[in-house]
Order: C-alpha cells, then structure tokens, then sequence
C-alpha cells in the first residue's frame, strides 16, 4: 500500500462526501466528547436530535457540570445505558476540577477521565485537537480489516489493539481529524458490514481484500 496516496483518496472522498451532521461544526472538545459518548451504542440518525437538544440543555462543560442527575438522565431518556451520561457528568467535573475546565489533550490525562475508553480518547483528540492517534470502533476495524487483509477475529476484545497499530502506521499526520472521520464515514456509507460498495469506494485501488475479491469474508467475526 502507498500509505500518502491512501490518505490523500481517502480525505479528498471525505472532504466531498461527508454527512452535515451537527457534531461537524466545530471542533469544541466538549461537543466532540458528547456525540461520540452518544454514538458509541447508538446510530447516528437517532442521536441527531438528542445531541441538538443536549447542546442547547448543556452547552458548555460547565452547564454538564452543574446540572441536576434529573435533567440529565431526562436528557438521555431514549438513548438508554445511562452510566454513560452519569459518567460524562463525572468526568467533566473531573476536567473542572483537575484541568482548568479543559479537556486534556494527551492520551494519558484524557483515558483518566470517567467513562473515556481508548475509542473516545483517540477520537476527542484526533477530531477536536489534531493529534495523531487512532480511534478504532467496529466500523474502523472492518474497513481496516479489508484493506490490509487482517484476519483477526474482531469479536476479540485482544484484536483492537492489533488494529490500533494498523492504524498508528496508517494515519495522516497532517490531517488527523479527516482521516479518521474519513474512515469512521467510509465504513458508514461504503465498506458496510455486507454487500459493501466497492465500485464506489474511494480507496478500493489500495484495498487488499478487493484486490483479492475476499470483501465479503472479511472481517473476521465469530458471535460473542
Ligand atoms: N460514529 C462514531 N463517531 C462518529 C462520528 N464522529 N461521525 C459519524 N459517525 C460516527
């Protein structure tokens, strides 16, 4: 794989493809930290709306920080796994607290925080800071997976990290952001999960499981 020439087809596709979704609009840490709380467990066009409403509710880390358990889990209602608002809540008072009222912007500060997992840190710090490190959700390990013919079982908790460090060799040092929203998107719209649409994908030249005709068998995952 030519890894500068993958970047560049990967973000110039994202750049003119992607979804307007309201978490795109800017790069405020705190917003960034609540979609993606919000679409670890839940599709993306359910938490349209519950992400605009909990904005314009909470809109900065303070408001989060302040407010009543009641109005947060009413917030949540719907989404449902409410250890995680309970624990945003946790962790921005934690922020307040410890960091000034900023999120951290190193990986080892920012997986301190209650409830911020490796995928969320990856994600917080690429998208809203730059910074170069991965974020791999289940949707970034199957396109991970056919473009390099990785054959590791993706149930496995033990394989993230085998992806993650695909990930670490892979990345755009100069657009970080782009280039894992890029693969978040291409996973979400084209290397779906069957039938993905390889003759519209915009890294199908460099995707070894393509070339092989091996898209469909790809990723590995036995049931849990
Ligand atoms: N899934 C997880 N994070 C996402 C994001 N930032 N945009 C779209 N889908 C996502």
């Amino acid at each position: 794989i030519n890894i500068e020439n993958f970047q560049n087809d990967l973000i110039t596709w994202f750049k003119r493809e992607q979804r307007d979704l309201p978490w795109r609009k800017d790069q405020d840490p705190y917003k960034v930290w609540v979609s993606e709380i919000m679409l670890q467990q839940t599709r993306v066009d359910t938490v349209i709306p519950y992400f605009n409403r909990f904005i314009e509710w909470f809109p900065t880390i303070d408001d989060l920080a302040d407010a009543d358990e009641e109005k947060i889990l009413k917030a949540w209602e719907g989404l449902g796994y409410y250890s995680r608002v309970r624990n945003l809540q946790t962790a921005v008072r934690e922020v307040r607290e410890n960091y000034n009222g900023v999120v951290p912007e190193t990986p080892e500060e920012i997986s301190k925080l209650k409830g911020v997992g490796p995928y969320t840190a990856g994600a917080i710090l690429s998208i809203a800071y730059g910074v170069p490190e991965p974020a791999v959700d289940g949707n970034v390990m199957r396109v991970i997976s056919r473009v390099l013919s990785i054959w590791k079982d993706i149930a496995r908790p033990a394989s993230r990290k085998v992806f993650e460090q695909a990930v670490r060799e892979l990345i755009s040092h100069e657009d970080p952001s782009a280039f894992n929203q890029a693969l978040m998107e291409l996973g979400a719209l084209v290397c779906t999960p069957t039938s993905p649409a390889c003759l519209l994908c915009p890294v199908c030249e460099h995707c070894q499981a393509f070339e092989e005709g091996i898209q469909n068998e790809l990723p590995v995952k036995t049931k849990k």
